[in-house]
């Protein structure tokens, strides 16, 4: 691996536990201005202490991140889509790798739709973004979407999505938690982190999520509503870094709630 890549993917897996807490916040490239995302700049600010990384969109980056900030992102280049569209998983690229170098990714986030009459689309838009991206140094993170099908994330299903995606050349995939996780991190070769998902019922619920992923193998999170979603965001965040980064169990991570 080159000097570039490798130091991108250091700066986003830290190189003293190859762990990560990322703060997704890119919901609105398809889903538009989401509870508690309405005003980015407000969500983002007060989790930035805590957080290794931002996922977010240019147009986020551009008008919500100061420029001063000193901490990687993650900067997603796909879209075309939308929750109210006729397809979501009709998604490709709409940010060209020049862009990300421009605005200094540290990776770059590309949406595959397994299984989908976009399938060819999506993982051939991966590819591609793979190639550029070894020509530039730049990681490519894959992301697994399960598009409305939320019933669709079960062990088989996302062990096959990790595994293409791995196999295309992601050099980090991001999917979901499921039943029998330690076989979908087995048998993908690169390191997973996982997407929370909807907001779940309470805090306790997404820490054991969290906590059940990493004792099956994930590498840490790239969560998004379970964390800003929560009327205590700061604690569950909190409560997250300590769950990937301390091996903390669910009630003592529980214990920066306040
Ligand atoms: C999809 O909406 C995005 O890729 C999110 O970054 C991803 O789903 C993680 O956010 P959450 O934890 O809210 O699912």
């Amino acid at each position: 691996m080159d000097w570039g890549m490798k130091n991108r993917l250091s700066r986003l897996m830290k190189p003293k536990d190859g762990n990560a807490v990322w703060l997704a916040v890119d919901h609105g490239y398809f889903l538009g201005p989401i509870s508690k995302l309405e005003e980015p700049t407000k969500t983002i600010a007060p989790l930035i202490p805590y957080t290794d990384a931002l996922m977010l969109t240019r147009g986020v980056l551009r008008n919500c991140v100061d420029a001063s900030i000193d901490m990687p992102f993650i900067l997603r280049v796909s879209g075309g889509n939308s929750i109210i569209g006729p397809a979501l998983s009709n998604e490709s690229i709409h940010t060209d790798m020049e862009e990300a170098i421009r605005l200094n990714a540290a990776a770059v986030a590309f949406s595959i739709y397994v299984g989908t009459e976009h399938e060819n689309q999506t993982l051939t838009c991966l590819g591609k973004l793979v190639n550029e991206g070894q020509r530039y140094g730049m990681p490519v993170l894959a992301v697994t979407a399960v598009g409305k099908e939320l019933e669709k994330r079960d062990s088989r299903f996302l062990g096959l999505c990790c595994r293409i995606a791995a196999e295309l050349g992601a050099q980090v995939v991001k999917t979901y938690f499921c039943d029998n996780f330690e076989k979908v991190v087995r048998s993908c070769p690169v390191p997973l982190v996982i997407a929370g998902g909807p907001k779940l019922d309470t805090e306790m619920d997404a820490l054991e999520l969290a906590y059940k992923a990493m004792q099956a193998g994930a590498k840490g999170v790239d969560m998004g509503r379970n964390i800003w979603q929560s009327p205590k965001a700061v604690g569950m965040i909190k409560a997250i870094r300590a769950i990937v980064h301390d091996g903390a169990s669910v009630e003592e991570a529980a214990k920066h709630i306040k």
